[in-house]
């Protein structure tokens, strides 16, 4: 199974970092959160709009590499519709299917995002696939402006 998930995940990322989605400012968003790696200078910065407790909108900026900007593009497609509570679920199986903590991944619950499991097997890469997921939980959780993966 983890060789057909490498392929796919490759043609994921391509795909998404040539034509990543949801990238653009948002105007007058009710969340903007900046996420930050130092060991690379990568940056991005997260747009939401929340009503009533839901993600109506999510659009991110920023220059990364291939697979932050692949992490960040199908965050923004996952979540949007979804709930804070549901968002918050994902970004916790999200950081476990990337850390390996959990051992077993949970593919179906995981869905599309299963993909960047492959990001286990490069722990240098990992911050990349989980800058996004950082940068949302700070949005979520409204409490600071940016973030540093360091
Ligand atoms: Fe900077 Fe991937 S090399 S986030």
């Amino acid at each position: 199974m983890f060789d057909e998930l490498r392929d796919l995940y490759q043609e994921v990322i391509f795909d998404h970092n040539r034509n990543p989605r949801n990238f653009r400012v948002m105007e007058n968003p009710d969340r903007e959160v900046e996420g930050f790696n130092p060991l690379c200078g990568d940056k991005l910065t997260l747009f939401l709009k929340i009503k009533d407790g839901m993600i109506e909108d999510a659009s991110f900026q920023g220059s990364g590499c291939a697979i932050s900007t692949a992490s960040v593009s199908l965050m923004t497609e996952i979540i949007k519709g979804k709930t804070i509570e549901e968002a918050e679920e994902i970004f916790e199986m999200f950081h476990k299917m990337t850390t390996g903590e959990d051992g077993e991944i949970d593919l179906d619950a995981i869905g599309k995002l299963a993909v960047l499991a492959g990001v286990r097997e490069y722990p240098a890469r990992v911050k990349c696939a989980t800058l996004a997921w950082h940068t949302l939980d700070a949005a979520l959780k409204n409490k600071e402006k940016s973030i540093s993966t360091e």
